[in-house]
């Protein structure tokens, strides 16, 4: 086989590149390891910055989110016995939406389907070679298959095989913590999504719809989930997120998923080598907390598109050789923000540090500059930034 563009992961990164390149009448084959089925019900977060929404609409595929989401004007931030508002849309004239990656996921699924674009599922044995010259081997239902391309984008995530085509340099951070996450068939509790700071540990209240509630508490790493019976995250959530403070209520419901998610932080610079390119969590991870992979996977590619066009249509390599640089400022400011609000949250066992998130929430609740930076950062930098 031979395309222009062989993509490695049918992830939102991987979708959204090929959606796009498509646009500009750029070809391209995507193949995945795992099954349809499971890249679109795995859950994964569910919160779109401003730019994230602009791109995803200006690409035609807005409809069901502009329909289905919920536009969010802040969100909560507390610690015992005080809850406060941060309107992002008084501070910085924007907001984000509540709108999960599984329907972000289904809705290009459904937009390259409608587009008769090839994603071959469910292969085994990826492996890119030559990045000069570049080429992606795999095998399909056993049998031995040869991808050729002018291009190969690595989106496949941080387990994926393109990274390791690509040397570089890298940087990590592990945290000491990881987050339980659950999702409860219960109308949300809240209006906009309360992150509260607790000495128990971090809990939030997030949402996927007017009936389905997300929440997520900090855990020990390594936690065990057979450790947390149902009615056990229900009491530290109540705990933490404050249930009876001010008549504030949390109300309980069917717990339909839970897992745990670990927390790293990790980047690797150049996303580039020869005419291997990788784009979201294949070059960076980030800990959940401010809910940027996702919309940092969209922001590389929205960089990425427009520089492989160039590249191939025109020739013209100039964006293509900015690409990693360009990309990995707005990554270096989103792992700070993931790292600053993961630091300022999380329980860590020493009082002096807890002291200093105390006073750091007082400061970023009461101070129109402090609060500035947080709805800044959190409804999102221009793509470009
Ligand atoms: C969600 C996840 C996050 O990491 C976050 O900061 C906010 C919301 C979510 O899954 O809803």
């Amino acid at each position: 086989m031979r395309t222009q563009v062989a993509i490695v992961g049918a992830g939102p990164a991987g979708l959204l590149l090929s959606h796009l390149l498509a646009a500009d009448g750029v070809e391209s084959v995507v193949i995945e390891t795992r099954t349809r089925e499971y890249v679109e019900s795995r859950i994964r977060a569910g919160i779109l910055e401003h730019s994230t929404v602009e791109l995803l609409e200006s690409a035609g595929l807005g409809d069901r989110l502009r329909r289905e989401g919920d536009e969010h004007r802040g969100i909560y931030l507390q610690w015992p016995s005080e809850r406060h508002h941060i309107d992002f849309h008084d501070l910085v004239g924007r907001g984000v939406w509540v709108y999960g990656q599984t329907e972000v996921q289904k809705d290009l699924g459904r937009a390259r389907d409608a587009a008769g674009q090839q994603v071959i599922y469910d292969v085994r044995d990826t492996t890119v070679h030559d990045p000069e010259d570049p080429y992606v081997t795999f095998t399909l239902d056993g049998v031995a298959t040869r991808l050729d391309a002018d291009v190969v984008v690595g989106c496949d995530g941080s387990f994926g095989p393109t990274r390791s085509v690509v040397p570089g340099r890298t940087w990590q951070r592990t945290y000491a913590y990881s987050w339980l996450g659950v999702l409860a068939a219960v109308a949300p509790s809240t209006d906009e999504l309360i992150y509260a700071w607790h000495p128990d540990g971090f809990a939030l209240n997030s949402m996927r719809s007017p009936t389905v509630t997300r929440l997520y508490l900090q855990v020990p790493a390594e936690t065990d989930i057979a450790e947390w019976p149902d009615e056990r995250i229900w009491d530290a959530l109540a705990t933490r997120l404050g249930h009876g403070q001010d008549g504030w209520k949390l109300t309980r419901g069917p717990i339909t998923e839970k897992s745990v998610l670990p927390m790293r932080s990790f980047v690797q610079a150049p996303m580039r080598h020869g005419r291997v390119f990788l784009a979201g969590d294949a070059a960076h991870i980030v800990p959940p907390t401010g809910a940027k992979g996702l919309n940092l996977a969209v922001a590389d590619v929205a960089l990425l598109a427009p520089a492989l066009v160039a590249l191939l249509l025109e020739k013209d390599s100039r964006l293509a050789d900015g690409y990693s640089d360009r990309a990995l400022r707005r990554v270096w400011r989103c792992t700070h923000f993931s790292w600053w609000m993961t630091t300022m949250l999380h329980a860590g066992g020493d009082p002096f540090d807890a002291q200093l998130q105390l006073s750091q929430l007082r400061w970023v609740a009461s101070s129109v500059a402090g609060a500035t930076g947080l709805a800044e950062n959190y409804a999102g930098l221009p793509i470009g930034f």
